[in-house]
């Protein structure tokens, strides 16, 4: 069983672990924490273990593939975590509930997926959208040197590619909610932003 402690401890273990321009640091942690509280209280969600939700939301960044090296195994800083603190007995439980956040890995909708993933799901998905979404997307359009607004692979291009489409995939009537009012304001955001930059390239 995940006590308030282990969590403590994962939320120290990330501040070490994680770098900030990528939008992966242990602020993003907290944000991702404190909307799964949210989405729990909101709707009213009983049947979950929320000490287990917060731990996997606290860890879940921390063996993301793209900063991964070469050849090193799928979770090897959940498993050094695990070990270092005692936590073994999860690591498992942990596993599965982490590998059900990613986008990349789950990009439709998995009812089946138990309480504990949808919501730690949902609550990662809501921090890349509304104000502190579009922060974080071109932080990280900064960081792996992407344009602002032209072409297939700008920052701009993942608002329509993945951000724009994140309400209609949350597991959660609370998270869904959220998603659709941040989204209203993210379009608002990107109609004026090429406004402004239609009015350069005419
Ligand atoms: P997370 O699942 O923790 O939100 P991601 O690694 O998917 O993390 O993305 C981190 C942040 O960077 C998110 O806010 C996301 O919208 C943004 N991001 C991811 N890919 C791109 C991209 N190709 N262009 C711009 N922003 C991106
Ligand atoms: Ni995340």
């Amino acid at each position: 069983m995940i006590t308030k402690k282990d969590i403590k401890n994962a939320e120290k273990f990330v501040e070490g672990c994680t770098d900030d321009p990528s939008g992966h640091d242990i602020s993003h942690v907290r944000r991702v924490m404190s909307n799964a509280l949210r989405i729990i209280e909101a709707d009213n969600i009983c049947d979950i273990d929320v000490n287990l939700t917060l731990f996997c939301c606290a860890l879940h960044d921390i063996d993301d593939r793209k900063f991964a090296k070469d050849g090193e195994p799928k979770h090897i800083n959940l498993q050094r975590f695990c070990k270092l603190y005692g936590c073994d007995k999860v690591f498992d439980e942990a596993c599965e509930i982490i590998d059900g956040i990613s986008f990349t890995d789950n990009p439709i909708r998995d009812d089946k997926m138990r309480i504990e993933a949808k919501v730690a799901q949902d609550a990662d998905r809501l921090d890349a959208l509304g104000a502190i979404g579009i922060a974080r997307a071109f932080s990280y359009g900064g960081f792996t040197g992407r344009s602002l607004y032209s072409g297939r692979d700008s920052t701009v291009s993942h608002f329509y590619d993945k951000l724009f489409k994140l309400p209609e995939l949350m597991n959660t009537d609370a998270a869904r909610r959220i998603a659709v009012e941040r989204v209203e304001y993210m379009r608002e955001f990107i109609t004026r932003l090429e406004n402004e930059c239609l009015a350069y390239t005419k």
